[in-house]
């Protein structure tokens, strides 16, 4: 909706020249946040058409081949190309063949890929109507809004590789088991991980979305282990997992990585709930939980030094948004685990903003 201009931009001009004399420089940040938006938009772009995968592991690439290879849109694919060239990550070689400067290397790792995903790619439909949702025009809860879950999933699991799962395997190292079942397992990428590491790892993956499962089974293949994974189709909730009997044959460990808390969005009690009725369902077992940081917005703005990026703000913010349950802190898992008749294993082990619980069930 447009509204008639209410302020004297004559007024307005001098405030921002007045800006600009104190320090720093107000245009020059904004600018700052705008390339940076764009650049975040172009790079996710190029993630969903598969250039990613097309350049893994290739210092050169040319306009031809990736357009031939991935079909494609040439003009808008060149315009891309055009920008990064310009923002120092591409170097133009000769004719249509580029090479991926040490700029653009760390632009297009995996831990940028995936945190472009887990926001931008999963939460971009709740993002962009943010004007519309604050006006009243659109519930929050509104279908359109629902977030893209394999982007969230997908991201998730580029964003963790690098030190979070290593984390995570070390935890587990502690705990029995070959056999693990992951909870929330999303695109299944824990669960690769988990198997590649030893040959008689075994793996059993549940989650709601069938568009991540798809992918999952893909995965598996492609990497040769689908004989020893195996993925369902359920809702994990406060009933025992709906799965084919005999699916959880042998499972000797359960994980649940950033899936847990969701249920809070029912209460604390709910999260209780599901905890208890996987422990009756597979008593004796370790359920490793990993969940981000609790992020008090008051306190994240006092820390000094001052944070040197937003991140925890932004997961608070995302799940607000879409409804799902806060981030909770070390004390409030321990009483959620205790309520649900478990024991604390591990309290609380940092990895990046995450901590990696363990309840005995
Ligand atoms: C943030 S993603 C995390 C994916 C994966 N665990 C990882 O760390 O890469 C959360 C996943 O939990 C799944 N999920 C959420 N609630 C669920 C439920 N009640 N039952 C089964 N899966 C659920 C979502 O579909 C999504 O794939």
């Amino acid at each position: 909706m447009t509204k008639p201009n209410q302020y004297d931009l004559r007024d307005e001009g001098r405030r921002v020249m007045q800006q600009m004399k104190l320090g720093p420089n107000p245009v020059v940040e904004a600018r700052q946040m705008m390339s940076q938006t764009i650049l975040a938009h172009v790079l996710l772009g190029l993630s969903d058409a598969g250039f990613y995968e097309h350049v893994a592991g290739r210092e050169t690439f040319s306009i031809d081949e990736a357009v031939q290879a991935l079909h494609l849109d040439r003009f808008s694919f060149e315009a891309l190309i055009e920008y990064l060239l310009g923002c120092g990550a591409l170097v133009r070689q000769d004719g249509d063949t580029f090479g991926i400067t040490v700029k653009g290397q760390r632009l297009f790792n995996v831990y940028t890929r995936g945190v472009l995903n887990v926001y931008l790619g999963g939460y971009n439909a709740v993002l962009r109507s943010l004007g519309r949702v604050v006006d009243g025009s659109l519930r929050l809860d509104d279908a359109s809004l629902r977030r893209s879950t394999r982007h969230a999933a997908a991201g998730t699991a580029f964003s963790t590789c690098a030190f979070t799962i290593p984390d995570v395997f070390a935890a587990m190292r502690d705990t029995r088991g070959k056999v693990c079942l992951d909870l929330g397992c999303g695109t299944g990428d824990f669960l690769l991980q988990w198997v590649l590491q030893s040959p008689d790892a075994r793996g059993v993956g549940v989650d709601m979305s069938a568009d991540a499962l798809r992918q999952a089974r893909e995965t598996a293949l492609r990497w040769g282990v689908a004989d020893r994974l195996s993925f369902h189709e359920a809702a994990v909730g406060p009933s025992p997992l709906a799965v084919p009997p005999g699916a959880l044959d042998g499972v000797e460990m359960v994980t649940s990585m950033y899936m847990l808390h969701e249920f809070g969005r029912d209460g604390r009690e709910a999260i209780v709930d599901v905890v208890r009725a996987l422990k009756a369902q597979l008593p004796g077992r370790h359920l490793l939980a990993l969940e981000v940081e609790a992020c008090d917005p008051q306190e994240f703005a006092a820390q000094t030094p001052p944070p040197a990026h937003f991140g925890r703000l932004d997961y608070r913010l995302i799940h607000q948004l879409s409804g799902q349950g806060l981030p909770r802190g070390q004390e409030d898992w321990h009483g959620i685990f205790s309520d649900a008749g478990c024991s604390i294993v591990e309290p609380g082990k940092p990895t990046g903003g995450s901590l990696i619980y363990i309840a005995g069930m």
